[in-house]
């Protein structure tokens, strides 16, 4: 029998996991039945594309749905109450990062899903970057012998915040928004605790559109094995920058070095309509024409990530015992130590000192 899911949040981010799920479904590998979204506008847009049923109360579309698990695609401080509400009802959950906006209702969330057994999986994809697979082979096989130092920086468009989900942005950060996806990354390839931070931050340009946010905050975390990161985390690129989002990763071991740039990956095009030329991540998302078929193929790590997520729903529908996927995706209890670096980042910033992260 097929697991039956259903999306809570429709939104900018809830759009692509809703085209994901579809795919999968009409792949035969899920029933993909619901969506819910506080806002009937979207809700209609979906359910007319996709052929959902949808709702603007997710208890009800619990109750009345039979779902195995759901994703919940809600603004990052709305994470806790419907994570902790599914869990309750027995559901399998993909959380989007971060998994809360404090280390404690983290924690709280995590429990919560112990207790009733069921997955917790954080939507940390840049874990599925084939660029970073290869860097934690060369790591974990020690060809860059013991890591010293790296570097990383994740920055989006001003687009994002002033624009795409102004209304809660307020709520957020470049460290919650984006900057914790590298946050987990390093601490994924580290393999090691980060025990203490620095971070300086600048509020200036948001702050004179009116949204009270930082525009970046630039961090350095050193890890219990010796090695220390430096990551820049901002959201004001201008809206002329070739891609939505510019990333890269370098890493500095004993014996080696390396490099992976996640933004220019040689696919770039430029047209007279477009006010700029553009840069896509084809490793990330790609939405091609099936050349084969007909209609629309969808590729890339971003989704290979909620793809994972219902493979691993087929498998615990088909009775594979939960503690035999530990290890094999991005849990709850490793998106904790993403949410303290986020927390302690912050504590920094405004205490001007450096934060012990007491993990
Ligand atoms: N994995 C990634 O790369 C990635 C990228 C972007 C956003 N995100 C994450 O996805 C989440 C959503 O971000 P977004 O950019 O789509 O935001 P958004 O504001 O565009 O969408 C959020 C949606 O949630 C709906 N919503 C709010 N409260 C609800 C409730 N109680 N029940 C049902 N729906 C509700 C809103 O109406 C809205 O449509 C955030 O946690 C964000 O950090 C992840």
């Amino acid at each position: 029998m097929k697991p039956r899911i259903g999306v809570i949040g429709g939104g900018v981010y809830g759009a692509q996991v809703i085209k994901t799920f579809h795919s999968s479904h009409k792949e035969g590998l899920v029933d993909f039945v619901a969506v819910c979204d506080i806002k009937q506008e979207v809700l209609e847009e979906h359910k007319n594309k996709f052929g959902v049923t949808g709702y603007t109360d997710y208890k009800e579309m619990i109750a009345k749905e039979q779902l195995d698990g759901v994703a919940i695609v809600t603004p990052d401080y709305l994470h806790k109450e419907i994570t902790t509400y599914c869990a309750n009802q027995g559901l399998h959950m993909l959380v989007q990062k971060p998994l809360d906006t404090t280390t404690a209702g983290a924690k709280e969330m995590v429990d919560v899903a112990n207790k009733n057994n069921v997955l917790m999986f954080v939507d940390f994809h840049k874990r599925y970057d084939p660029g970073h697979i290869q860097l934690k082979s060369d790591i974990q096989s020690g060809r860059l012998g013991k890591i010293q130092y790296g570097y990383a920086c994740m920055e989006d468009k001003i687009l994002v915040p002033s624009v795409w989900f102004k209304s809660w942005a307020q709520h957020s950060s470049p460290v919650w928004f984006i900057g914790v996806h590298f946050y987990d990354l390093i601490y994924w390839l580290m393999e090691s605790k980060p025990v203490e931070v620095y971070a300086t931050g600048i509020k200036d340009k948001l702050l004179s559109m009116g949204i009270d946010t930082y525009d970046s905050i630039q961090a350095k975390f050193m890890f219990e094995n010796g090695a220390s990161f430096a990551v820049d985390a901002s959201w004001i690129l201008p809206n002329s920058f070739t891609s939505i989002v510019n990333q890269q990763i370098r890493v500095v071991g004993s014996e080696g070095m390396e490099e992976v740039d996640s933004q220019d990956r040689g696919l770039m095009a430029a047209f007279s309509a477009s006010p700029s030329a553009i840069q896509s991540n084809p490793y990330g998302k790609l939405e091609l024409d099936d050349l084969m078929y007909g209609g629309t193929k969808l590729s890339g790590y971003t989704l290979e990530s909620m793809v994972h997520f219902l493979k691993l729903l087929r498998m615990l529908k088909s009775g594979t015992p939960l503690e035999s996927l530990n290890g094999h995706y991005p849990n709850g209890e490793q998106a904790v130590v993403s949410t303290r670096m986020c927390e302690a980042v912050h504590e920094s910033v405004i205490s001007k000192k450096i934060v012990s992260l007491g993990l």
